[in-house]
């Protein structure tokens, strides 16, 4: 199989070095071992096309990686698969200044696409912490959300064109960046999700819009988790919002214990939300902060008065993944529409003492469009797997929460191998076998990510 992948790339671009094998057979989930049998660089469309014939033609498993920053265990080669890096697809194909649309290969890094924009004088809005390693590909498999989805939407907001090689090796081209086009099914959308398991993104066309105006950042100090949509209501009325995340004081006490950073407020709350706006709404944003105060919903606030604040406040945010992952934490990344934001946090507060009795939960989120991240901490001497096995075995009691509302066990993170054998929660059988349909017509023969999303 290694020479046959050696025939049809150069065999520098096929590697089967284990240090290779270990790095580009996982993604930031660590609880499934990395175990693939080769790792391979495409550089070009017609590269993708021949590895995926192959792996047709010899009955190979392949697994797109990109980025490797997923929290799902989507790109996880863990059964002797072949994986397909696109770390030498990186390259900017094309900029129209009137349409405003970017080309790019799929193994553009996030960060680099934003920076792209701005030398144009433009802007790329989808924005996470891991916007410095993720690339395009991937965000387009996991339609990647972040901390701007209340302003801007998701990555499938901004996608205007897709070039896809399907799983039986043909290349289509989506949409050619067209605002309109009412010619049936957008089978752009189709790809955008579906986390590798239909075909492989090579090309994407990218919208950019125009650079947002300077903003001030906000923290405040909320006692009563069920305030905090109060507080969103309220800001909502008169202050355009560009962010609204939460994290709790344990999130606070990990972020700033290992990143050094300074706690935001001189007391402390249980929880913290945190706003964007535009600072030409800063007297809005004051007044809304005065009634909140007022109506006992916040117990105290600070807005960044510089650039240099703002980035130390965002910070707070952006660094609790990275400040748990010490701990291994079982991630549960849980959405519900907005407006039933409070009664599943009730729900959800009366159940974790009975669901995780004895372990440390570290809360954060996009709370503003509805996306709860809710970490499971593992205790010190606990084994990975015996934890990962606990969590499994006591996620349906949380599910049947996120289900009795009509949410989803996976707003942004995708569905992988973590969560697949939970999509019944958040998709109808009849939904599932739908989506088994699609999977035959493009990938006959199961080549592309096998084992991940479908149960
Ligand atoms: C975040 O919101 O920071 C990301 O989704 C990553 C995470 O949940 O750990
Ligand atoms: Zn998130």
């Amino acid at each position: 199989m290694i020479e046959k992948l050696r025939e049809v790339l150069p065999p520098h671009r096929v590697s089967t070095a284990k240090e290779d094998l270990d790095n580009w057979g996982r993604d930031w989930t660590r609880s499934f071992a990395a175990a693939p049998s080769a790792v391979v660089f495409p550089e070009t469309v017609q590269e993708v096309v021949a590895v995926t014939r192959l792996a047709n033609a010899e009955g190979l498993a392949l697994v797109p990686s990109g980025g490797r920053t997923g929290l799902s265990a989507g790109a996880v080669a863990s059964q002797g698969e072949v994986v397909v890096s696109f770390d030498r697809m990186n390259r900017f194909l094309d900029f129209n200044e009137t349409d405003r649309v970017v080309r790019c290969q799929a193994g553009v890094v996030t960060a680099n696409v934003q920076a792209f924009a701005r030398g144009k004088g433009l802007f790329y809005p989808v924005d996470f912490s891991s916007s410095g390693s993720s690339q395009i590909g991937g965000n387009v498999a996991t339609n990647a959300g972040g901390i701007k989805v209340l302003r801007y939407g998701m990555t499938r907001d901004w996608i205007a064109g897709l070039k896809v090689v399907t799983g039986a090796g043909e290349v289509l081209e989506l949409n050619r960046g067209l605002v309109k086009n009412a010619t049936g099914y957008d089978l752009r959308h189709l790809f955008i999700g579906s986390e590798g398991t239909l075909g492989f993104v090579v090309e994407a066309d990218l919208r950019l819009t125009e650079p947002p105006a300077p903003s001030r950042v906000m923290v405040l100090g909320v006692d009563r988790m069920a305030d905090i949509l109060s507080i969103l209501t309220r800001f909502q009325a008169g202050v355009a919002l560009s962010a609204f995340e939460f994290f709790s004081e344990l999130a606070v006490e990990r972020v700033t214990r290992h990143r050094s950073l300074a706690r935001p407020l001189k007391s402390s709350s249980a929880f913290y939300a945190l706003l964007e706006f535009d600072a030409h709404d800063e007297p809005a944003a004051l007044a809304a902060f005065e009634e909140s105060l007022a109506a006992g919903w916040v117990s105290d606030g600070v807005m960044s008065q510089s650039e240099a604040q703002a980035r130390a406040l965002w910070a707070l945010r952006e660094g609790i993944t990275e400040s748990i992952a010490p701990e291994t934490p079982y991630k549960n990344d849980l959405a519900v529409r907005i407006s039933d934001v409070p009664g599943f946090l009730d729900d959800v507060d009366h159940a974790v003492g009975r669901i995780y009795p004895d372990l440390e939960i570290c809360w954060f989120g996009h709370i503003g469009d509805g996306n709860v991240h809710l970490n499971i901490l593992k205790p010190p001497g606990l084994a990975v797997t015996a934890f990962y096995e606990r969590c499994d075995a006591m996620s349906p009691e949380l599910f049947k929460l996120v289900a009795a509302r009509g949410g989803s066990i996976s707003a942004e993170h995708g569905v992988g191998m973590l969560k697949r054998e939970f999509l019944g929660f958040s998709r109808s059988a009849a939904e599932i076998e739908i989506m088994r349909a699609v999977k035959k017509a493009l990938d006959p023969n199961g080549v592309m990510n096998p084992g991940k999303l479908l149960p």
